[in-house]
């Protein structure tokens, strides 16, 4: 009798919980799809231009109180994208919309109206405080250029793709930075093993169209071959046997070891995890050309002798790190401050750009001393939001203590109340002019690598700890799923991933 109560409980705990758990998903559901009208922004106030639409930017636009400010938002992606998850569209094992939020939908919950406009920011005056902005995308309209003047500018435009100048990388190889870059690895993959099984293919032909060559053994690199090889071992094999033992991925890095920013112990577990997926990780090799069919590549022997080497592809993913983009480039160059920066545009502690009036740069557009990775990009956003909402507070008081001393110059009667306002304003201003630097916290590092298993290197109390394995593998999808942007995109990457579970993923060539 008593464990049958004991049952009738827990089975309505449960059914509490997940009745509680769906009500609460629905709310959000409806409060996304019904957000409070907007009113329009005030004119008088400062506008401020924000640059891109990426990890920095939006978190920034996540934190700022738009009220404050005639906000405008330039960039030529209208989306947010959530790249931890974007190696995982190059196999299909989460569909790109997934990963996608509109920006138009963010900015729509925002409580003052905010500009968007889909264009490239394509130079900055800093003198006559204006940006030049082109309308890049397939249709346009009468107006493709035009100009926008700023009180105050956000530089959050990330960076471009490095290829360090090797002759063929950009004209041959595929990188993985964008949506578009997914979508295309994803029919290149599936071109590649058809055109292999191809009627009367030759033996050499078929090698090289099943060679997957990754250049670059950093996060990027390591992540993309360990969903390739898995996108291999489930679903290629069963369904093109006839050629399956000739699909092979390597996985090339100029250093001594892939991960270079892991611990030891975590770079030797994901090498070793990677050598027993079956993928070829060639370190010590540095691709030096790349033509439509081949790399060519130095080898470094222990002996210090150097070995030229020429590799056969059928497809080429280039995952070598970041470069500077023209833009954020071309202002370096018109500021003298930073003419001795070489990664971006070095900022000061908070994170106004060295030398400039007005401006300030986040993300991996920023030098602040900090790796350029999303963490990093979106507490500088969060901070600068911070660091505007304060900015407008103390506006705002200021105003409002000469406002009120001029009044008890002219009202002698009530003095004494005013004089009470006027210091509790003066006690509120000191609080909200005491901001702290920009200080990043570092919240740990976290890769897949393959096999449903994952590498973390995360602060742990007053510590450190570095895991291994299929429990962290759970972590990983458990943490990338909280850190979605928003319930739509958590939905959708689960269904995504259960039915790629479920049925497969989908080989089919768009
Ligand atoms: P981005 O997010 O790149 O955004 C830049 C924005 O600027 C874009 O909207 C772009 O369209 C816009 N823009 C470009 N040019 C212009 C212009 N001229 N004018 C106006 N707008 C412009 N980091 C992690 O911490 N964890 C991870 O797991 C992780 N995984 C990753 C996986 C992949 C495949 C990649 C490529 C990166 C990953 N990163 C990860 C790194 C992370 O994505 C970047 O550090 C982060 O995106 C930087 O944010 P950002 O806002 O500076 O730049
Ligand atoms: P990266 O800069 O981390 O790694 C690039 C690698 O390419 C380096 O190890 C470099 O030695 C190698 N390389 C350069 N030129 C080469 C050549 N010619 N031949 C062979 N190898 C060459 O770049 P990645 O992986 O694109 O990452 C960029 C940033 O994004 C990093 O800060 C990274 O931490 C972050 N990121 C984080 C992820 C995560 O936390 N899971 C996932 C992806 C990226």
């Amino acid at each position: 009798g008593k464990l049958r109560m004991t049952f009738r409980w827990m089975w309505r705990l449960t059914y509490l919980s997940f009745g509680g758990l769906a009500g609460y998903t629905f709310y959000i559901i409806y409060q996304d799809r019904h957000p409070e009208p907007q009113y329009e922004p005030d004119p008088s106030k400062k506008t401020l231009v924000v640059l891109g639409t990426g990890w920095a930017s939006v978190a920034l636009l996540k934190k700022l109180d738009t009220e404050n400010y005639n906000v405008i938002v330039v960039s030529p992606r209208n989306y947010f994208l959530f790249t931890p998850l974007l190696p995982s569209c190059t196999t299909g094992t989460v569909e790109h919309r997934s990963i996608m939020e509109p920006i138009r939908a963010i900015l729509r919950h925002k409580k003052a109206a905010v500009k968007f406009y889909e264009a490239e920011a394509s130079s900055i005056d800093p003198d006559r405080k204006v940006l030049k902005i082109v309308d890049n995308s397939e249709v346009k309209g009468a107006t493709s250029e035009t100009e926008i003047p700023y009180d105050m500018l956000v530089i959050g435009v990330g960076a471009e793709n490095a290829t360090f100048g090797i002759p063929g990388v950009r004209e041959h190889s595929c990188f993985l930075k964008e949506i578009g870059d997914a979508q295309r690895i994803r029919k290149k993959i599936m071109d590649c093993v058809e055109t292999a099984a191809f009627k009367g293919q030759t033996s050499e032909e078929i090698d090289r169209l099943m060679h997957m060559v990754v250049v670059g053994g950093g996060p990027t690199g390591v992540e993309f071959a360990g969903e390739l090889q898995d996108f291999f071992e489930e679903d290629i094999k069963k369904l093109v046997p006839e050629i399956s033992p000739r699909f092979k991925v390597t996985l090339i890095e100029a250093l001594p070891n892939v991960l270079p920013s892991f611990s030891k112990q975590l770079i030797d577990y994901t090498e070793n995890t990677l050598r027993e997926e079956k993928i070829d990780i060639k370190t010590k090799t540095m691709v030096k050309n790349v033509t439509n069919e081949t790399v060519e590549a130095e080898v470094a022997h222990p002996d210090g002798t150097k070995e030229r080497v020429i590799i056969p592809y059928g497809l080429l993913v280039w995952a070598t790190g970041n470069a500077v983009r023209p833009i954020v480039k071309d202002l370096m160059s018109k500021i003298t401050a930073q003419k001795d920066s070489r990664r971006g545009l070095a900022v000061n502690e908070y994170l106004v750009v060295q030398g400039a009036r007005d401006i300030w740069a986040i993300g991996d557009c920023a030098v602040a001393g900090y790796a350029p990775t999303a963490q990093v990009a979106s507490q500088e956003g969060s901070f600068l939001g911070r660091l505007f909402n304060n900015m407008a507070k103390t506006e705002n008081h200021e105003a409002r203590i000469q406002e009120l001393s001029s009044k008890m110059n002219l009202e002698a009667g009530n003095s004494a109340e005013v004089a009470q306002e006027i210091e509790a304003l003066e006690r509120k201003l000191r609080k909200v002019k005491d901001i702290k630097p920009f200080r990043y916290s570092h919240q740990g590092s976290l890769a897949y690598i393959g096999s449903e298993k994952a590498v973390a290197d995360v602060s742990w109390w007053n510590g450190n700890l570095a895991t291994g394995g299929s429990l962290t593998y759970l972590f990983w999808r458990s943490a990338y799923l909280s850190m979605c942007f928003s319930t739509r995109n958590r939905v959708l990457v689960i269904l995504d991933w259960l039915k790629s579970k479920a049925f497969g993923r989908d080989v089919s060539r768009e």
